[in-house]
């Protein structure tokens, strides 16, 4: 199981300014937690409550399409191009780096397993799609277009521009090469799909962008990819059960998500840095500062009042950002709670040889990399905490599905349970939905026209 400490948080380490009198601050929230939790789990199978990702550990019937589909293409395609963006991408991006071999996509066919190499568009920036289209040959390519509206403007152009392409290398045929991850009913990409006749897999109703890892938008890519999703699963369902348990004591999304309140509302500490000591773990922190900022970061509160709240999400890498954000987190404001995410044995080891014994280096002849990561994430645990800068750490025993899966889950609940401590809609968001609307008019779409009239005159005075 995951292990969670949260001692470096508390008045004891930290002082009465800084720190939290945790047990106290337990006891205080007790009812409080066990209330969300209870109502958390009471509404997950409503409709309209967007809580159906707490379900995704158990859909056997999905899980089982799934494999199927992914042994029917088996070695039919050396490439796997996901389209997506947020929600739709980021899931799927943290678990390939930390679950593929490293460098996956410069392994041979053999050393694949012959599986799929990966790519991902989720941005439309010209020069990297047009890049990407030069080194890779689209007819042996499989491409996952994801997308829960099925009208986001940067998936939908990606996936106009490779059907295209497809349709002109492969004719009618290019349908094969097409599987799409969508609504069951409603969009654009489930219009087309159906038109097209193109392999379907659906994101549930009730699951959220940010919260749909464990649907078919992160599952399918992982099955593509030979990634173990039985194994993913099996983690958080052997998570889940802590998860759901009312006392915050045995609850480590609880106390994470209590923390991070107080932190921000009570000490001053709005930010929130998501720092993993492996570099596998990167695109973790890329997720989770999506789940956290768009989740938390609300104008009004449930009742409508206008409240402005959420900490920010920061990511961030260990040992890499020690030189680089360190200075500004150990003696700068002190406005951050710190995740250490930590992996307690990494799959290999690392001997620095004994070449330049006699210089100044010579301390390191003969240790391991891995002993020098760890005393790297242990000095900058203590140097923050000597400065009196409040962290928690989250330890994996290993990198593999079933913790990778607890920690991802783990997290999700964490910012169900903060969402609550914050009174906002953690499953909306308007401040997203503008923008995209924004882009819609500034585009030309149909029903934007006086919305675009607008937008056109402000960016005329931004510019005169
Ligand atoms: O969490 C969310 O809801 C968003 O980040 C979406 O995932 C993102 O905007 C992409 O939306 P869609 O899947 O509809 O293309």
């Amino acid at each position: 199981m995951l292990e969670f400490n949260y001692r470096n948080v508390t008045t004891m380490i930290l002082g009465q300014e800084h720190g939290l009198d945790i047990e106290e601050e337990f006891n205080k929230y007790q009812y409080k937690i066990g209330e969300i939790i209870k109502d958390l789990n009471a509404r997950k199978d409503k409709p309209g409550q967007w809580l159906r990702w707490m379900n995704l550990g158990y859909s056997e019937e999905t899980i089982w399409y799934i494999k199927e589909y992914a042994a029917k293409v088996r070695g039919e395609f050396e490439n796997l191009l996901v389209l997506g963006i947020g929600g739709s991408a980021l899931g799927a991006q943290a678990v390939a780096e930390a679950l593929l071999k490293p460098y996956w996509n410069f392994l041979s066919d053999d050393e694949r397993d012959n599986y799929p190499r990966i790519f991902f568009i989720d941005n439309i920036d010209p020069d990297t799609i047009n890049g990407l289209l030069h080194v890779l040959d689209l007819k042996k390519t499989l491409v996952n277009v994801i997308t829960k509206s099925g009208s986001t403007a940067e998936t939908m152009s990606a996936y106009m521009i490779i059907k295209d392409k497809l349709e002109a290398e492969l004719g009618e045929d290019y349908r094969n090469n097409i599987v799409a991850t969508t609504d069951r009913e409603v969009g654009v990409l489930r219009q087309l799909s159906d038109q097209e006749g193109y392999k379907t897999f659906v994101i549930p109703d009730d699951v959220g962008g940010r919260f749909s890892v464990f649907s078919a938008v992160g599952l399918l890519p992982f099955a593509l990819l030979g990634i173990d999703i039985d194994e993913i699963v099996r983690g958080i369902k052997d998570i889940d059960l802590d998860l759901k348990n009312t006392d915050i004591k045995r609850n480590i999304a609880a106390q994470n998500a209590l923390i991070h309140y107080l932190m921000d509302t009570e000490k001053g500490k709005n930010l929130s840095v998501m720092m993993p000591y492996s570099s596998r773990l990167k695109y973790v922190s890329d997720w989770y500062v999506q789940l956290w900022a768009e989740s938390l970061g609300k104008e009004v509160d449930k009742q409508g009042h206008t409240v402005h709240v959420g900490p920010t999400p920061i990511k961030a890498l260990g040992a890499t950002d020690q030189h680089s954000q360190i200075q500004l987190y150990n003696e700068g404001p002190n406005d951050k709670l710190i995740n250490f995410i930590r992996v307690k044995e990494f799959d290999s080891t690392l001997t620095i040889p004994k070449t330049f014994e006699y210089t100044g280096i010579g301390y390191l002849c003969e240790k391991t990399i891995n002993d020098l990561m760890n005393a790297e994430a242990d000095a900058t645990r203590i140097a923050l905490t000597d400065y009196k800068r409040p962290n928690v750490t989250i330890t994996l025993p290993r990198i593999n599905g079933y913790y990778l899966g607890q920690l991802l889950y783990m997290l999700e609940v964490q910012t169900a349970i903060a969402g609550e401590l914050y009174n906002v809609d953690t499953f909306n968001q308007p401040g997203v939905e503008q923008a995209k609307n924004y882009t819609y008019a500034l585009m030309g779409r149909r029903g934007y026209e006086e919305s675009a009239k607008e937008l056109k005159e402000k960016i005329i005075q931004v510019q005169s």
